[in-house]
């Protein structure tokens, strides 16, 4: 240690850090000028420096883009930290393995959330996990970082999914972070405990930084936060989901699908999804923004157009697939309607044109893309949000599929005005009788709305 710097009684770390500032006081005199104070203070409130004494609280484990052999895990962390999946065959976690974040070279730390993908699991076949964290007190420098001790959650359980798991998903929608809903939506998930629920967009509002997200997506200040430790979810965007500063880094918090799922020319479709649940097939789209990409209000961020275009692609890849082409039942999941009744006050709105409304109710360029793929290959059902209001198309002779959209966080009112058709809802999918019944749960009045076999 120089003699200086042992007269100043630093350590080696601290003299890394405080180097500037002895360097500033020698030029000044002794006196600590305003700029090394005001360094100090952003060194304490970095968060990436550690937790420095500050207990870390760690979220309920959120399950995420669930496979067949895979099986992702994320949860909200308060401070700087690592962490672990360890999972098992059993509860009692005999011989559990151990998994860390990220994949090959460098695991991944963060402030906010920690993510963990679990491999090689077999299909339809039920795990028990819990997840491992470890602050790191300090992180000034590798050389000299401390750990905390281990913050370590309960045992929670999922089943994989595939031809073998049990056909039951439930649907939620336009949760919007409106916690009363959430609470009421998320409540009749745990109550019905599907195999998986299809989180379908308009999870959030606008998302300036990543905190609002974990907090949407892993961490909700609801009673039961807990909702999707033992129920993995899916999740496709709504328009929403788009929207905001930060949001174009959400899959730091959503995990997007298992990278072995997408070639190279599709890895921008992060979270679509197909893949058998039992006698379904469950194919998951992304109908993207709700105005043209060409509209001012996007200021040249949107490139929805293509991308549609290219799921167009994909899907009708994925049916092709043998397993996927012989599910007794396909479903489709999607945030925008794909269709609305000429007839009806919806039809002008189609996302097409830029209306006066503003946005659209349905994607006329979807149906266009889509639409002729879901007839051709024989889909049931489509199951879409967006519009804020339960309704149910049944099929006909020239759109062979039934399209059922969910309904949003308002409750009974419409902006302040009494509105009955206002609730939001769990969409209910299962197998009796070897038929598709759907089953559509008002949460705000604890009614069924719809029960139908298709
Ligand atoms: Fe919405
Ligand atoms: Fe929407």
């Amino acid at each position: 240690m120089h003699c200086w710097e042992k007269e100043a009684g630093l350590t080696r770390r601290e003299f890394i850090t405080a180097c500037g500032t002895l360097a500033a006081c020698a030029l000044h005199g002794g006196d600590v000028p305003p700029q090394a104070a005001a360094a100090e203070d952003t060194r304490e409130r970095d968060p990436f420096l550690g937790t420095r004494g500050v207990p870390l609280e760690i979220g309920s484990p959120c399950l995420q883009s669930p496979g067949e052999t895979t099986m992702g895990v994320s949860w909200a962390v308060s401070g700087l930290a690592k962490g672990v999946v360890e999972y098992a065959d059993n509860p009692e976690m005999r011989d559990a393995k151990v998994v860390k974040s990220g994949g090959y070279g460098l695991v991944p730390i963060d402030v906010d959330a920690l993510q963990v993908r679990l491999t090689g699991l077999k299909p339809a076949t039920k795990y028990y996990y819990r997840t491992v964290t470890i602050p790191f007190t300090d992180y000034s420098n590798i050389y000299y970082a401390k750990l905390g001790d281990p913050v370590v959650s309960g045992v929670h359980s999922f089943t994989t999914l595939g031809e073998g798991a049990k056909a039951h998903f439930c649907v939620i929608n336009d949760t919007h972070a409106q916690w009363k809903p959430f609470q009421m939506a998320v409540r009749k998930v745990k109550e019905l405990s599907p195999s998986a629920v299809i989180w379908n967009g308009d999870a959030t509002n606008t998302t300036q930084d990543k905190k609002t997200a974990v907090e949407v997506f892993l961490n909700p200040p609801v009673e039961d936060s807990d909702w999707s430790s033992d129920i993995p979810v899916f999740f496709e965007s709504g328009n929403h989901d788009f929207r905001g500063s930060w949001i174009s880094k959400k899959e730091e918090v959503v995990l997007p699908r298992d990278p072995s799922e997408r070639r190279g020319d599709q890895w921008d479709l992060k979270w679509n999804f197909a893949l058998r649940l039992g006698d379904m097939a469950l194919v998951g789209l992304d109908t993207g923004e709700d105005k043209p990409d060409a509209h001012p209000k996007w200021f040249g961020l949107a490139n929805f157009e293509p991308y549609r275009r290219a799921q167009a692609k994909w899907l009708e890849e994925q049916f092709a697939r043998p397993e996927i082409a012989a599910a007794k039942h396909k479903i489709v999941f999607c945030h925008i309607p794909l269709f609305a009744e000429p007839s009806s006050e919806d039809y002008p709105h189609d996302g097409v044109a830029i209306d006066p409304h503003d946005y659209a109710y349905w994607s006329r360029e979807c149906n266009e893309l889509w639409g002729p793929i879901l007839d051709r290959t024989g889909v049931k059902l489509v199951v879409c949000g967006h519009r804020h209001r339960f309704r149910f198309d049944p099929p006909t002779a020239e759109r062979r599929w039934a399209q059922v959209v969910g309904g949003g966080p308002e409750l009974g009112f419409d902006h302040g005005v009494p509105d009955s058709g206002r609730f939001p809802t769990v969409v209910e999918g299962f197998i009796k009788n070897d038929k598709l019944r759907l089953v559509v749960h008002d949460v705000l009045n604890n009614r069924t709305v719809l029960d139908k076999y298709l």
